[in-house]
């Protein structure tokens, strides 16, 4: 059921306006309002401007209103690029990790990707979708209101289909939208090491089909890195889901340069993920090929490894897109405020490019910058209020929430206030 909502007297209404991915100078623009507001009706913004203007000769029948003086609202955020369906926990990899052991040493001798693996293949239906529906509650509270999921931590039919399945049943419950990625190649499992043609040859010919016939999947990714699955493999399947009608993601130049930028420009993947060690070409590149680079701070954080080049990016005309990566490994946490804070303090972003990332470029990293990720007129109604009167609070409050209300398409999702997370399975 979607909502009919008035929200008025808004200190700004940062609108973010636009329809596609903003590039390099165009991020800074914001699209600011003073004393604004918005009317969402069946879920669907109808009318947003100065209040005055707003709510002239407004018949209010069957709306709720929110009066949001000394707040400002923006977009709901997007997080585009999450692992949030998991099975069990790497506690002690993280400790290991800081003790000196490196990521993908714990990887290439079996731990890492492939210990969340065995969790995830033991791991119930109802387990997946309760912790994810958990974590689906968290971002909540820190103001997302779609999310990316992929799968990969199956590496086998039933395991792969089992993550899908479990998304698909989470997007049904749950206010926030997900859209999923099948990301069938993101390590080599034991069963095919050395064997890794004839992994990639399973996974197209016994995975994806289903997953095409049961629409279980709007994207496909894969993870290249060195001992991971090199340039020509990835291309190969990235090739083949592009000819079964996946739009392309893509793992790319992670920890080791490999080319990664430049592939996901040669195949117009919708966009390029990590990219830390992207070269100067391969930005170019996908700069001129429209592709998103969607940016993983935490990530880059969690692994202690230098963070991407955003700045060269907008520089360069990038549309830079910003997400949490969450996963059990190389990034456990769900947290905007600190991808915001590291992005502002680390990455050399304004605040205007920040937002940007989180709201109209990630909704175009996941091909959704028509429908959602800011506030015009036709677009869904989702919508956060802040408990401060201006945007900038977001990365002055370092590693804090200032979210107090989110609302997912003219439905309250979250009110920071009632101190009440799960309210938002409620609705
Ligand atoms: O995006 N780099 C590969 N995949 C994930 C990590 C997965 C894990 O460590 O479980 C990532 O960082
Ligand atoms: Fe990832």
């Amino acid at each position: 059921m979607n909502g009919n909502i008035i929200i008025k007297n808004a200190s700004q209404l940062v609108t973010c306006s636009g329809f596609r991915a903003k590039r390099g100078k165009e991020m800074s623009d914001i699209g600011i309002i003073e004393n604004g507001a918005l009317i969402i009706e069946d879920g669907l913004i109808k009318s947003v401007g100065e209040s005055s203007q707003v709510l002239n000769n407004l018949d209010k029948t069957g709306f709720d209103t929110i009066d949001a003086r000394g707040k400002a609202i923006l977009p709901g955020f997007v997080d585009p690029h999450t692992h949030f369906v998991f099975g069990g926990y790497r506690e002690e990899e993280f400790s290991w990790r800081l003790g000196g052991d490196n990521y993908m040493d714990i990887m290439n001798r079996g731990g890492g990707i492939l210990s969340t693996v065995m969790a995830t293949r033991e791991a119930s239906k109802e387990c997946l979708v309760r912790k994810g529906l958990g974590r689906l509650d968290s971002m909540v509270s820190f103001g997302v209101t779609t999310v990316e999921g992929k799968s990969g931590y199956g590496l086998d039919h039933d395991t792969e289909i089992k993550q899908l399945e479990v998304m698909k049943e989470i997007d049904e419950i749950h206010p926030i939208d997900v859209v999923k990625t099948f990301l069938g190649p993101h390590a080599v499992p034991k069963e095919y090491q050395g064997k890794e043609e004839v992994f990639i040859d399973y996974m197209v010919n016994d995975v994806m089909p289903e997953i095409v016939e049961r629409d279980l999947a709007e994207f496909s990714d894969i993870f290249c890195e060195e001992n991971v699955f090199s340039i020509e493999q990835s291309r190969r399947f990235l090739n083949s889901a592009k000819n079964m009608g996946f739009k392309l993601k893509f793992h790319a130049d992670e920890i080791v340069q490999l080319g990664g930028a430049e592939l996901a420009a040669e195949l117009g993947a919708v966009s390029a993920d990590h990219l830390l060690q992207a070269s100067d070409k391969g930005i170019r590149d996908i700069a001129e090929a429209g592709v998103i680079p969607t940016l993983l701070p935490g990530t880059a954080f969690s692994l202690k490894e230098p963070y991407a080049r955003a700045r060269f990016m907008i520089d360069n005309n990038c549309a830079v897109a910003l997400a949490t990566d969450i996963n059990p490994g190389s990034c456990f946490t769900e947290s905007i405020p600190l991808v915001i804070a590291l992005a502002a303090l680390y990455m050399d972003m304004t605040t205007e490019e920040i937002i940007t990332a989180l709201t109209i470029n990630s909704a175009a990293a996941i091909d959704r910058a028509d429908k959602i990720g800011s506030i015009d007129v036709g677009k869904d109604g989702d919508i956060i209020i802040l408990e401060f009167p201006s945007y900038k609070y977001l990365p002055y409050h370092i590693g804090v929430s200032t979210v107090e209300r989110v609302i997912k398409k003219g439905k309250i999702i979250f009110d920071k206030r009632k101190g009440e997370i799960s309210n938002c399975l409620l609705t």
